[in-house]
């Protein structure tokens, strides 16, 4: 399957990819379903919703801190490293990934959107300012704006919130170009991330998954890998490199 899935990616005009904590699995980035998965652990509704936040902003910050602290000690693996290279190979245009980790740009990609934000950004729950952090705060006490004094948020999208519209238009946008999409390592069980690759085979254009577990995509997927997002891209990227050089 691996060999016929480099062909479709070589013979693409046009290929993007989606991606999902699964990913980043391979980092030791937990994800959030499954038998691991943080929601496991912990509860949503009291830590990634802007009314738990109000509730109790100094819990919902040292979960962030915790969490900001293994994504910023993370390294990428080699799904991350494979995007990359198909960019580079000028095969691969875009990645619209919901994970809120930086590997896919630390791997080299270029051309990433975030659907749910991204745990480097941080951003003034009062007037709105916003900037990149090297590292997580310290908590407590509560991260105060230098310019308003309001307390600072995790530049995440939480759940209830909107995304921000002008990534979810350039994604839906890259999902009408694609004939080609590689979803890997989702669940595809959240809006309205899962719709996008159903853009693409509305288009008429192939789907190919890269996932060990079965997801609701599986059965509209043209190509349904069972398999870990680290070994098979990079199955996927030597198949393609052999075919090219
Ligand atoms: N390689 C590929 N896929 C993997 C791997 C791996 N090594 N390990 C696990 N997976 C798969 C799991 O089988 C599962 O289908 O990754 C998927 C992870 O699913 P979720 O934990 O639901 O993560 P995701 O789909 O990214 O969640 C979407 O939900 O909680 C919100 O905002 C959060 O962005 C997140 C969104
Ligand atoms: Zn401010």
């Amino acid at each position: 399957m691996v060999k016929d899935v480099a062909e479709v990616i070589l013979n693409s005009t046009y290929l993007t990819a989606l991606t999902g904590a699964g990913v980043s699995a391979e980092s030791n980035i937990p994800t959030f379903r499954g038998k691991d998965g943080l929601w496991n652990k912990y509860r949503p509704e009291e830590l990634a919703n802007p009314q738990a936040f109000a509730k109790d902003p100094e819990k919902v910050w040292k979960w962030y801190a915790w969490r900001m602290e293994k994504v910023f000690n993370a390294k990428p693996n080699k799904a991350h490293i494979a995007f990359a290279e198909l960019e580079k190979l000028g095969i691969l245009k875009a990645i619209v990934t919901q994970n809120v980790d930086d590997l896919h740009e630390r791997a080299g990609s270029k051309n990433v959107l975030h659907l749910h934000g991204s745990l480097r950004v941080v951003r003034c729950t009062g007037c709105g300012f916003e900037f990149e952090v090297e590292e997580p705060p310290e908590i407590p006490p509560l991260p105060a704006c230098e310019r308003c004094g309001s307390i600072l948020r995790p530049g995440v999208v939480w759940f209830g919130e909107m995304l921000p519209p002008e990534v979810l238009d350039r994604a839906f946008m890259e999902m009408e170009r694609s004939d080609v999409v590689i979803v890997a390592g989702t669940s595809a069980v959240v809006q309205p991330a899962a719709s996008l690759p159903l853009v693409v085979k509305r288009n008429g254009g192939i789907i190919i998954e890269v996932n060990p577990s079965r997801t609701p995509l599986s059965e509209v997927a043209d190509f349904s890998i069972r398999g870990k997002a680290g070994e098979v891209m990079e199955e996927i990227l030597s198949e393609v490199r052999k075919a090219l050089f």
